[in-house]
């Protein structure tokens, strides 16, 4: 019987190259001059499914853009593997400051990655992690060893909130039933280090538009005399956090699931280097909530962050100029227990109540959703560690991370299954931005890794 190993050696080339032609595809879903090209990517996981082995795949049409839904369906008694992920990606914006081009793809070395590393958007987040379990796939079925049921739900609307999978899984709950879910989309903390993501936190996104004058005015003979609608908004963001860097927002902290010092002296195992840390980011110091490490900074704490904010003259030369209008988007990370339609309603009312008198403020909810955490008890987390354990030759460590993937906690809800976060990702592979990338030996080592999962899954399983 063949190993995975052997096997993806033997075929290495042309799992680059397919994933390769898929990042070719800009699949933004943000923007609707993509549309043809998301609807497009859609039907090229249609068709790498059916070559992998499903016995049927389905693009299932949604008030957006369209869900692939693939199974193949050995053995009713035996359990069923849900596979998650997206074929949707983030704009490649600002495009000057890519070396190459965003949807060019190219294969570098770097530090990080000397066996090369795939740059593209979507590379990593999450193209190609979706596709190591379309090869896995392969694997599995061409040789024999698919151990157990599959299914595969690859959705292209995940960067803009999951509205439409919300509304799929709602009305299919039959359909995806399954005994565990299984998403590669976060990552791990270095490639000698293994790690199991075992949370996700949860995300209020909001925009605000402050409105001062009825008009943009001449800054020399209004300045000083009515409110700069900048000038407000750039106060207001600054009151939402004090000298601790604690948010001020009243409530905000009310349901926040605190850490045991066991949990947190737990936390504080995993490897850290401040140094590596500020270097990588070329910042002479972290920054944030005092009393908390930056591992627990960026994950076990909610946060608020300002992402865009404009307003006023930003062209050539100077324009002495009051805008009439200011805005900005603002997103809150949330953790276990803070409920993310009651923390936008508790932003909404503190905004709208440190506004002074000459300015109107609105304040307009995106999405939003819940944080997740894992049980590493799990018959999936169990499954997981003894996965890389094969092909790693370490335990992984579990590791919260900060990230949002909203959907999981929905998951939970409507199917009433636990999710599995097998990222193969590092922090430092630049998703969301210019050059993008993904190792090429994460890339197969994620390929390598899937097929021991649902080997150990159904095992398990099989004894409970
Ligand atoms: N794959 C990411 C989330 C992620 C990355 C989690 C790395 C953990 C580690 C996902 O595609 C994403 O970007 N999510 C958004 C939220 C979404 C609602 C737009 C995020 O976290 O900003
Ligand atoms: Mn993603
Ligand atoms: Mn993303």
């Amino acid at each position: 019987m063949k190993s995975a190993h052997s096997y993806i050696q033997e075929h290495k080339e042309r799992f680059l190259n397919e994933l390769i032609e898929l990042l070719k595809i800009p699949s933004i879903s943000a923007d609707s001059a993509y549309k043809n090209d998301v609807i497009k990517t859609a039907e090229v996981i249609k068709t790498s499914l059916l070559k992998a082995g499903c016995d049927t795949v389905e693009i299932c049409e949604t008030p957006g853009y369209p869900i692939v839904y693939g199974e193949k369906i050995i053995d009713k008694n035996l359990p069923t593997v849900l596979v998650y992920g997206h074929y949707d990606v983030q704009p490649p914006d600002p495009v000057e400051l890519w070396d190459s081009p965003p949807f060019e793809p190219v294969i570098k070395k770097t530090e990080l990655h000397p066996q090369g590393a795939i740059f593209a958007r979507g590379s990593c987040d999450d193209k190609g992690q979706m596709y190591m379990h379309v090869k896995a796939l392969e694997y599995m079925t061409n040789t024999g060893q698919l151990p157990c049921n599959v299914k595969f739900m690859i959705e292209g609307e995940e960067e803009v909130g999951s509205e439409s999978l919300s509304w799929f899984v709602e009305r299919n709950q039959d359909k995806l039933s399954n005994d565990v879910i299984l998403i590669s989309d976060t990552g791990m903390i270095a490639n000698d280090i293994p790690s199991i993501t075992t949370g996700l936190r949860g995300l209020s996104y909001v925009e605000v538009e402050v409105t001062g004058p009825n008009r943009d005015l001449h800054s020399g003979l209004y300045g000083g005399a009515v409110a700069n609608p900048i000038n407000i908004l750039t106060k207001m963001i600054a009151s939402l956090h004090d000298e601790n860097n604690h948010i001020t927002i009243p409530g905000f902290y009310d349901e926040v699931d605190e850490l045991s010092k066991e949990e947190r002296a737990k936390m504080a195992e995993a490897p850290f280097s401040k140094e590596n840390y500020t270097k990588a980011l070329a910042i002479e110091d972290v920054y944030g909530e005092a009393g908390y490490t930056t591992n627990e900074r960026n994950s076990i704490r909610p946060t608020l962050d300002v992402n865009g904010i404009w307003g006023g003259y930003i062209g050539e030369g100077a324009k002495t100029v009051i805008a009439s209008k200011a805005y900005a988007k603002i997103s809150m990370r949330l953790v276990p227990n803070q409920d993310w339609k009651k923390i936008t309603a508790l932003f909404k009312s503190h905004f709208e109540s440190i506004a002074p008198k000459g300015v109107k403020v609105v304040v307009k909810p995106h999405h939003g959703g819940q944080a997740y955490v894992t049980p590493i008890d799990s018959m999936g987390y169990q499954a997981a560690e003894k996965a890389y354990e094969a092909t790693f030759g370490k335990t992984p460590i579990p590791q919260r991370s900060g990230g949002s993937i909203p959907i999981v906690s929905l998951f939970e809800k409507e199917l009433k299954s636990k999710t599995i976060l097998m990222g193969f990702g590092l922090d430092s592979d630049a998703i969301h931005s210019p050059n993008e990338h993904f190792g090429v030996w994460n890339y197969l080592k994620g390929i390598e890794t899937i097929p021991q999962f649902y080997h150990y899954f159904t095992e398990i399983h099989s004894k409970q």
